[in-house]
């Protein structure tokens, strides 16, 4: 049976209108006024605001972290329904390789978590960890398989490459018309001092920010800034966690290099005095680049405001306080990295960014939604309210008011890094090509999510 959504305000990255949504099968079929609704399910969205079902366009459903090769706490079974549940319908995963293992091994091997099991519809940045001639020649096999987006690394001692890899990345990757998105920290600078930590027993959580510094970021953004200069292609820096790179990156702009810029929920509500909470709950925290001063904080959402930041994705990762955060207690360098966000990014940005008086809600679907989608080449089948898009939409109520807390959450971690963070506005019902998925936080169906086959640009 089509459903008619009716009394609600259509709003787009450009602006916002009162009108009702025709839905047939998986599809938005009509947009207009008074719709007719007869032999149609109708869907009241009085008082609401239709949104694009949001995209996080950075999360780690599936990660098997090298400190301690601890498996994360969500899984795609657990982590979409979480992103579901409060607005998310399409997720961009991070899929890595083992090492040695080609690109479609890992593609096939994601598929194989994804398929049947996702409740939001997915897709993947592949990591490219190693460079060699195969890898080169795999590069158009993901985009044969609708794969267009990769990722790689400047830390981490397993996953890191050269700069001569990640030039020759995007040489390869801009044939094609793809985008390759960069994790920007100096990972010689930053083993190193963590090293010295470590010999100097400097070993509390208060020592963690100090061995990534805003400096090891903007040196690694200003690098691969001139890489992708030198190549001549745009390129995506995932995770922009300071004002000193983001100042690289307006000067990259203004010399004429054309830059995409991500940050994320933990960078904007979040600042580095959680490092100094007592009794190890700064393990929490633990995520690289770490969470950042409250001048940093100020920089970013100024970033957003003037269009400096593109999109804000999680970078969701999770791992159990309990059993597996507490493995750095007595160390900080032996704690997993990586925070959970997928669940609550439309909530935080909503409170702080649209109720807060920063943003317009137009801007927050750009942030959210519209401008992943054309960031990433699935616009306009996901991120658009429009005839011939898919009919993934958030119905959000702009009146609740709520408290997070992982007594409520989805998500299969055992903390949350926002308890207690006072939410107005959230997802009052979430479809997924045109099912309902969820109604006031919970999912209601599961395991709909389709994988999402992108074409490059080229
Ligand atoms: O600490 C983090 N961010 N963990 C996830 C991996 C990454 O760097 O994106
Ligand atoms: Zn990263
Ligand atoms: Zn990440």
């Amino acid at each position: 049976m089509a459903k008619v959504i009716k009394g609600g305000v259509v709003v787009s990255a450009t602006g916002r209108i009162q009108q009702d949504v025709r839905i047939e099968g998986e599809k938005i079929v009509e947009l207009g006024s008074n719709l007719d609704d007869s032999g149609s399910e109708v869907i009241d969205a009085t008082g609401c605001f239709i949104l694009p079902g949001f995209i996080d366009g950075h999360t780690h459903l599936e990660l098997n972290n090298g400190a301690g090769s601890q498996n994360s706490a969500d899984n795609f079974y657990t982590g979409s329904k979480a992103a579901v549940a409060k607005g998310t319908t399409t997720i961009i995963d991070m899929a890595t390789p083992d090492k040695g293992g080609t690109l479609k091994a890992c593609f096939a091997g994601w598929n194989s978590m994804a398929a049947g099991v996702s409740s939001c519809d997915y897709t993947y940045h592949m990591s490219i960890i190693e460079w060699n001639e195969e890898m080169k020649a795999e590069v158009a096999d993901m985009f044969a398989v609708g794969l267009t987006t990769f990722k790689m690394y400047m830390a981490y001692e397993n996953l890191r490459t050269s700069d001569k890899a990640i030039f020759e990345a995007i040489e390869e990757i801009k044939k094609h018309g793809g985008m390759l998105g960069v994790h920007c920290e100096n990972g010689d600078l930053c083993d190193e001092v963590t090293l010295r930590c470590r010999e100097a027993g400097e070993l509390s959580t208060h020592y963690f920010p100090l061995t990534r510094p805003p400096a090891v970021e903007a040196e690694a953004v200003e690098r691969y800034l001139t890489i992708a200069e030198m190549a001549d292609y745009p390129v995506n820096i995932v995770h922009l966690s300071t004002k000193r790179a983001l100042e690289s990156v307006r000067r990259a702009r203004q010399r004429g290099q054309k830059v995409f810029v991500e940050t994320c929920p933990h960078y904007l509500a979040l600042d580095e005095s959680v490092y100094d909470l007592p009794n190890f709950e700064g393990g929490k925290y633990v995520c690289s680049p770490p969470i950042r001063s409250l001048e940093d904080q100020v920089a970013l959402w100024e970033g957003i405001i003037d269009g400096s930041i593109n999109t804000i994705s999680t970078d969701h990762c999770t791992f159990n306080y309990k059993t597996q955060k507490i493995l750095g207690k007595d160390d900080f360098s032996k704690t997993p990295s990586g925070l959970p966000g997928v669940e609550d990014r439309p909530a935080i940005i909503y409170t702080k960014g649209v109720a807060g008086g920063k943003i317009t809600l137009e801007r927050m679907v750009g942030l959210l939604s519209e401008d992943i989608a054309k960031q990433f080449l699935m616009y306009p089948q996901k991120g658009a309210i429009a005839v011939g898009s898919d009919a993934d939409i958030v119905i959000w109520n702009p009146k609740p008011e709520g408290k997070i807390s992982v007594k409520m959450q989805v998500s299969n971690v055992d903390y949350n890094p926002y308890e207690g963070f006072q939410t107005k506005g959230a997802a009052q019902e979430v479809y997924l090509r045109g099912i309902k998925v969820a109604e006031n936080g919970q999912v209601v169906q599961e395991k709909t999510g389709k994988y999402v086959f992108r074409k490059g640009n080229a």
